[in-house]
């Protein structure tokens, strides 16, 4: 006992000695006089969502059945009902899929030939077929779900339809659908149920069985909680997660989404709008997953005007990874933009803006932005083809809208574009901490001449960055700082990925990770809450000096909304694995204004690999404490490896 107790304590000061290097200071100059502010634009920090990692679908969309119309497998039978699975043995029911649907753009329906029946050996609770959702639904006692499924049958329909734990098969909801003798073989009914739950399984399956002989079909069976955001079919948890980052701008569906591997699985915006039902649902093959289609175009944007930030929408020209349409043939591509506008924003009574009205939304959409596809500029085969068709996009759009900003994917940081735009594309993934600090500087000496600069992608990837841990946060803060600085070049920012469903993580890291039940922020989530108040903010002018080679610092005004008062902040991101002293100078107040209520806020752990998990989400989170003295000079330790905000009320 005392052995080892000497031996930790001669362990800690052998630590002691190695950490004593010499100390790094900083001094932050501020001059908070008005006249040397600028404006950060107002719609600063937003949120990129694409459909990846199950961001949509199996995420921020609540449809709790995967594969809801049998389509996965593509439009010819046999097709593929995974993840479906067949409860009962072959001898007593036989699962295929036929081409009967009576929905037009969904022809595969599911028929099922049952063998048995009550007083046949069918099981007490019957045979039939089972869907395990997403890594399994989440379903909670006392809370409501509606069921809707389609059916036929050649004698009468005596289904049960339950959801029941997939690993105990405990039932927590069940009901029994009966439709009585003039059901006949040829016509679909649509049935409708709303369960309550009486017990909680955060791994269940929806399971419709029978043990009626016969053959009944089944189609677009579908199983929403009554519980989402506006009843708009938002996952409360996950939407809540991404409202308190208060975006300004809402960028969407993708990415590489948006133009698949191929033209055939790129994303069409029509046909995912509609009833659900009739969407036919597409195959992601960039992502590998297929979807249902359900987060559509129309939720897209129903999604940005709940979150109260502007849509961007992304729209696909003519764009695969692996086929690029020629100018000759990209006519009918720049229709379908078109036409997607005038879905948005047309009025009601307009082709395209008539189905918007008949989904619920007469009012137009608040679209004012739009990019001309994703990541195309790259190489310069690519370039030629995206610059040769890119004109006919922005002219046609700009003809028939001309307040609508347009979004190209050539970077003009380094070299001016031969093209019109309002904003261009900057993508950015580091593997380097210090590479993602350092890139602070990039808009440094950029033109100001020209578009402005949308930073839609960027975060801190690679090995260094394990699975989104504190060292990747910090060196995004970092750069965060550098984009606020030149915020009058750089209109808006988003991080990517927004979403990982963790069990099928298909990038990393990202922002906020979540499971059919459980949601939790990676540390660069918490850096993006830290600039949520930049937003239209007013940017102070600041000088540091330090002899830190990766210390970053700037200085706001912001104005709290909530009792109307300007508040100081000042934000300090220190990549450094020691502390650092910081004097911070505050001149230019005019001498009748007064700081105030000085708190700190610090996001910081003891290790830079440390990460949240669902076991301890908060391991790494932002901590706010009150500061005792607020003064024009002030003298702080700066932890290592961390984001520190001061914020002061000034009155
Ligand atoms: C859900 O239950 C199934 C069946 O027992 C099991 O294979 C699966 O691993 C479980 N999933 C989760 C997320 O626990
Ligand atoms: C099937 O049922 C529908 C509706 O009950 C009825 O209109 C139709 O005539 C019936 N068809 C046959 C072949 O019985
Ligand atoms: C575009 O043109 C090239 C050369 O004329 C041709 O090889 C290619 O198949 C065309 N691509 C498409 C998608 O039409
Ligand atoms: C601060 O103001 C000075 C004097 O106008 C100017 O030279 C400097 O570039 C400004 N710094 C920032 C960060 O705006
Ligand atoms: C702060 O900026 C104002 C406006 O440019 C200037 O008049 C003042 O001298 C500056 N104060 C300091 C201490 O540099």
């Amino acid at each position: 006992m005392a052995y080892s107790s000497c031996t930790l304590l001669l362990i800690i000061l052998c630590f002691h000695a190695i950490e004593a290097q010499p100390l790094h200071t900083a001094k932050l100059l501020i001059n908070a006089s008005n006249k040397l502010g600028k404006q950060i634009p107002e719609t600063f920090m937003g949120v990129f969502f694409e459909e990846i990692n199950h961001a949509g679908a199996g995420g921020l969309w609540a449809e709790l059945v995967s594969n809801r119309g049998f389509e996965a497998g593509g439009k010819n039978v046999p097709s593929n009902i995974g993840p479906w699975t067949i409860i009962g043995d072959e001898s007593s029911i036989h699962v295929s899929t036929d081409q009967t649907s009576c929905f037009e753009h969904n022809k595969i329906a599911l028929k099922m030939e049952v063998n048995c029946d009550s007083s046949n050996s069918c099981p007490l609770d019957g045979i039939g077929i089972s869907n395990p959702g997403f890594w399994g639904m989440n379903i909670e006692e006392g809370k409501k779900y509606k069921v809707v499924f389609y059916v036929r049958s050649t004698s009468r329909i005596d289904l049960k339809v339950s959801f029941v734990g997939s690993n105990d098969g405990v039932k927590l909801a069940s009901t029994n659908i009966k439709l009585g003798n003039d059901v006949n073989a040829s016509t679909w009914r649509r049935v409708e149920h709303v369960f309550e739950a009486y017990a909680t399984n955060h791994n269940s399956s929806l399971q419709i069985t029978t043990n009626e002989k016969g053959v009944v079909w089944l189609d677009q069976v579908s199983a929403m909680p009554l519980d989402t955001y506006k009843g708009h079919g938002f996952r409360n948890d996950l939407f809540e997660m991404v409202a308190a980052l208060k975006p300004r701008i809402f960028r969407f569906p993708g990415g590489c989404y948006v133009e698949g591997k191929w033209l055939r699985n790129a994303f069409r915006w029509k046909e995912t709008i509609g009833a659900w039902e009739n969407r036919p649902g597409h195959f992601g093959d960039v992502w590998g997953y297929w979807t249902d289609d359900g987060f559509g175009f129309f939720e897209g944007l129903q999604l940005a005007e709940d979150l109260n930030a502007l849509p961007i929408w992304v729209f696909n020209n003519g764009f695969s990874i692996y086929e690029q349409v020629n100018i000759s043939a990209i006519s009918p591509f720049v229709q379908e933009v078109l036409d997607g506008i005038e879905f948005a924003r047309g009025s009601p009574t307009s082709k395209w803006g008539s189905i918007r009205a008949s989904m619920g939304h007469p009012k137009p959409f608040d679209l004012r932005y739009v990019a001309v596809g994703n990541e195309e500029c790259d190489t310069q085969q690519n370039k030629f083809i995206y610059e040769g068709n890119y004109p006919k996009f922005y002219d046609a759009i700009k003809r028939a809208y001309p307040d609508i900003q347009i979004i190209t994917n050539c970077d003009a940081s380094k070299e001016p574009l031969n093209h019109p735009a309002d904003l261009y594309d900057y993508h950015q993934y580091p593997k380097s901490s210090n590479y993602m600090f350092n890139l602070a500087q990039v808009f440094d000496h950029a033109s100001r001449i020209g578009p402005k600069a949308f930073v839609s992608e960027y975060a801190m990837t690679g090995k260094e960055s394990g699975r989104g841990n504190l060292l990747a946060a910090v060196a995004e803060a970092g750069f965060l700082i550098g984009l606020e600085k030149n915020s009058d070049l750089v209109e808006m920012v988003s991080y990517a990925p927004l979403f990982v469903n963790n069990n099928d993580q298909k990038w990393n890291p990202d922002a906020i990770v979540f499971n059919s039940h459980q949601v939790y922020g990676t540390p660069s989530y918490w850096v993006l809450s830290l600039f949520k108040e930049s937003s239209g903010a007013t940017f102070l002018n600041s000088t540091l000096q330090t002899n830190s080679p990766t210390l970053a610092a700037s200085a706001i005004s912001w104005k709290d909304s909530i009792n109307g008062k300007s508040i100081l902040r000042i934000k300090v991101a220190n990549m450094e694995s020691q502390t650092v002293n910081i004097v911070i100078f505050i001149e230019g107040l005019e001498s009748s204004v007064h700081l105030s209520w000085p708190r700190k806020t610090v996001l910081t752990s003891s290790n830079p690999m440390d990460e949240n998990s669902f076991s301890n989400p908060n391991m790494v989170v932002p901590r706010e404490s009150i500061l005792d003295y607020a003064g024009k000079i002030m003298n702080f330790q700066i932890d290592p490896l961390s984001v520190t905000l001061f914020d002061m009320t000034m009155y």
